[in-house]
């Protein structure tokens, strides 16, 4: 039952074309949030935030100029910043380890850390200017927690997102900016679909 938890609050959600992004900020919206919708998909990211009267921003969460372009657009049609959640992310399809080429590393560790990165090296200085609370969520992934063969660097890349939030947690903690992590077991989505994000292994188990 929604309860205006976040009435008056902006809030960013990367990946919210679909699957868990796009869960995220139709809560939240419910909750009385306004949400920008940041996502590569433009057709999909622009349905999701009509549906709730939010904002699409097509966003490259691996550049640092959409992270500023974002930033800008908050400020331009909110005047403020005030939840960010890190829910974009990619994998490989699960294989031996030996067989991941150098594309798909870079592509899990951009997606799904660098934009980590990122997303703090351009906000957090905002909310320090403006002595504002703010909040950080990164989806993770049990993955990231109790990793299994398959997918070494899909569970390398949310192990370092889960230790980035930990830190950030306590370096910007007492400056009000809280950073906390979530991870997810497994919801089908496109990311599992797609690439079978848990392998066959799971597949069977699901199928009874
Ligand atoms: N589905 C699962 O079983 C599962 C389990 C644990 C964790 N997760 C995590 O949940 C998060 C959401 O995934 P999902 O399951 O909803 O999958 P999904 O494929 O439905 O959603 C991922 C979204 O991220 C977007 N995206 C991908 N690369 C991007 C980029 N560079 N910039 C901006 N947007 C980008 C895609 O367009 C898509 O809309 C991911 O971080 C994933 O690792 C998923």
């Amino acid at each position: 039952m929604p309860s205006n938890r976040l009435e008056g609050k902006v809030a960013a959600i990367t990946g919210a074309a679909s699957g868990f992004g796009k869960g995220i900020a139709t809560k939240f919206a419910q909750e009385g949030a306004k949400v920008i919708v940041a996502d590569l998909s433009q057709e999909a990211g622009q349905q999701v935030a009509s549906e709730l009267d939010g904002i699409f921003i097509r966003t490259d969460v691996t550049k640092r100029s959409d992270w500023e372009a974002l930033l800008a657009l908050a400020l331009k049609e909110y005047g403020q910043l005030d939840i960010v959640v890190n829910n974009a992310g990619a994998s490989y399809s699960n294989k031996a380890t030996e067989g991941v080429t150098e594309q798909e590393f870079d592509m899990v560790m951009n997606v799904n850390v660098k934009s980590i990165y990122f997303s703090t090296n351009v906000l957090v200085p905002y909310f320090l200017k403006e002595n504002r609370p703010g909040s950080f969520i990164q989806i993770a992934s049990t993955a990231g927690i109790r990793p299994r063969g398959g997918l070494a660097w899909y569970s390398a890349s949310k192990g370092a997102a889960i230790t980035a939030t930990k830190a950030l947690a306590s370096e910007y903690g007492p400056k009000q900016i809280r950073f906390n992590a979530v991870s997810p077991v497994v919801g089908i989505t496109g990311i599992y679909l797609d690439l079978c994000v848990y392998g066959p292994a799971w597949s069977a188990i699901n199928a009874g």
